[in-house]
């Protein structure tokens, strides 16, 4: 596996050929992604949620996050990492931003960071461009402003709507984002979105014309199973067979089947006989 660069993210721009990201908070399932062609891991905030047992993202913190990028680097050193700005890391102004990107990049090791919003945060996107800082953008359902947008709902479900978000995504792209993440939008929407930008569009709940597909790994996996999202495809159902495999343990440990044999130690025989 040989890491996608930045440049060879923005040339993916209108291929035939799609491209892929999903989350990863530590090593263990870093080490998993990296066997795969998956070009990209997020270190995500939806961590607040996925393992830390927040009911949203906005507790999450910039140690949080660099914290968890780090072991997601060493498990994937040939998958372009994105680290997710938290909430609070640079809605108060550029400077800050700026530093923050920086900290995700130096000390966690991220290749990239992401924000969320469009035109209200092309400026600071911008800023981080100028500084060296690769930005992905993110719009449409965003999950650290859920609270103004009145919940976790579909958005641009109107014309207008649909076209104040095509203008944040140009916005965006205008500022050097490499990429946009369209989070939760109606299929049409995205296409028209994807059809007019000239950066890539990475779709989650937002249909099959996106330039690429993001989802959270815990999701797809089936990891986390309190509630399924419509835009969530589950591709293998682990919450239930962790269960069965810890069901199976404790019977075998009452049964007096596990450990057997194979799974203990013994002693030489001249040892065993001064035992008692
Ligand atoms: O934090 C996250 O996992 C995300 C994806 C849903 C895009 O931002
Ligand atoms: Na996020």
């Amino acid at each position: 596996k040989v890491k996608m660069t930045i440049p060879q993210c923005r040339e993916m721009k209108g291929k035939t050929k799609k491209f892929t990201m999903i989350t990863a908070y530590d090593v263990l399932l870093a080490s998993v992604i990296e066997k795969t062609p998956i070009e990209m891991i997020l270190v995500g905030d939806s961590l607040g949620m996925t393992v830390l047992g927040y009911d949203s993202t906005v507790p999450v913190t910039m140690e949080d996050i660099i914290h968890h990028t780090k072991p997601v680097v060493k498990g994937a050193p040939n998958t372009l990492i994105v680290g997710d700005m938290p909430f609070g890391s640079y809605n108060t102004g550029i400077g800050d931003a700026i530093r923050n990107a920086n900290r995700i990049m130096k000390e966690g090791g991220a290749d990239a960071v992401k924000l969320e919003g469009g035109k209200n945060v092309a400026p600071i996107v911008a800023a981080m461009v100028n500084g060296g800082i690769p930005v992905m953008g993110h719009i449409g359902l965003t999950p650290q402003t859920a609270g103004q947008l009145g919940g976790f709902k579909v958005q641009g479900k109107d014309a207008e709507a649909a076209k104040q978000l095509l203008e944040d995504a140009k916005a965006l792209a205008q500022a050097g984002a490499f990429a946009i993440v369209l989070e939760c939008i109606p299929a049409p929407v995205a296409k028209m979105i994807t059809e007019q930008l000239n950066i890539p569009t990475m779709g989650i709940g937002a249909g099959p014309y996106c330039d690429a597909q993001v989802l959270v790994t815990q999701d797809l996996l089936g990891m986390f199973d309190r509630f399924v999202p419509k835009m969530v495809k589950q591709y293998a159902q682990l919450n239930k067979q962790m269960v069965d495999a810890l069901n199976s343990f404790y019977q075998e440990t009452q049964d007096g089947v596990f450990p057997g044999p194979e799974h203990s130690f013994g002693m030489k025989e001249e040892d065993l006989k001064r035992l008692y």
